[in-house]
């Protein structure tokens, strides 16, 4: 049921994603290329690739990328704009990044972003990426977090899933960490940076964003303390979404 959900959203949401200034936030882009920092003989992979944002970032520095995504319409998304931008060495296909069908230690390295959050029992998707890449290879992650405090992450969780029934759950720092473990995976590096949105964009791109308006609206006004992951506030006249983003560089042991 959920992977018809995420489809449906995303088939929504392809286009607008691939537009939004979150989905192409230069300081985050240009992080998750120095922690990748690919080499140019490398496979790399593209998990949960949407519109291939990643990807097209990553593919000038790299032999190939490879992008798997569950919803089609993103996966044709991605293919048009990777030849539109004349790159001949990414390859999109429809694929449940927690059930990959690669070979174990197929690729150099691997990526996801902004998907952990999507994806029930998440330690699918890391133990997956783990296996297809191979021993002593990097795997970034990158989602932004939900609160240590279970009040304050419950509230934007509830406002998040209201926006986009697709979102199951962002997970805090220490489950993050937990994955990891969980995972056999070994955190190299981390770092924290926060992402910016236009608060009306980000509610209209979501498909629950113009029915469960008036709900988000007084789910708001009941901000608990202590909310450092989702903040809404006012400035020049407009409300600014800032959430914040883990991305972190994890390898799995040789
Ligand atoms: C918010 S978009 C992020 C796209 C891309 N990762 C980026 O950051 O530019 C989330 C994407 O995750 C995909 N997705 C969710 N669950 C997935 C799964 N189990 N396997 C593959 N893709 C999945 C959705 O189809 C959607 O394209």
């Amino acid at each position: 049921v959920h992977r018809d959900t995420t489809v449906g959203e995303f088939t929504t949401q392809a286009e607008s994603f691939n537009a939004s200034a979150g989905a192409n936030d230069a300081r985050i882009l240009d992080a998750i290329v120095s922690l990748c920092a690919p080499g140019v003989d490398e496979h790399w992979l593209e998990a949960a690739c949407g519109p291939g944002v990643i990807a097209r970032r990553l593919a000038p520095g790299v032999a190939t990328v490879t992008g798997r995504d569950l919803t089609p319409a993103m996966v044709e998304l991605a293919q048009r704009e990777a030849a539109a931008a004349g790159l001949d060495n990414v390859s999109f296909e429809v694929g449940d990044a927690t059930c990959l069908g690669a070979a174990e230690g197929e690729f150099d390295g691997a990526v996801t972003r902004f998907s952990l959050h999507h994806v029930p029992l998440p330690v699918r998707l890391v133990r997956e990426l783990a296996r297809v890449v191979k021993p002593g290879g990097p795997i970034v992650l990158v989602d932004h977090l939900a609160d240590a405090d279970p009040e304050a992450a419950a509230w934007a969780q509830e406002i998040e899933r209201l926006r986009d029934p697709s979102h199951w759950a962002s997970p805090t720092l220490a489950r993050a960490h937990r994955l990891l473990e969980q995972s056999g995976l070994v955190l190299d590096y981390e770092r924290f940076l926060p992402l910016e949105l236009d608060f009306e964009d980000w509610l209209e791109r979501g498909s629950g964003g113009a029915v469960a308006r008036d709900v988000i609206e007084q789910a708001l006004e009941l901000h608990p303390r202590g909310v450092t992951c989702f903040d809404v506030s006012e400035r020049d006249g407009r409300r600014i979404l800032r959430l914040r983003v883990w991305l972190a560089r994890v390898v799995r042991p040789a």
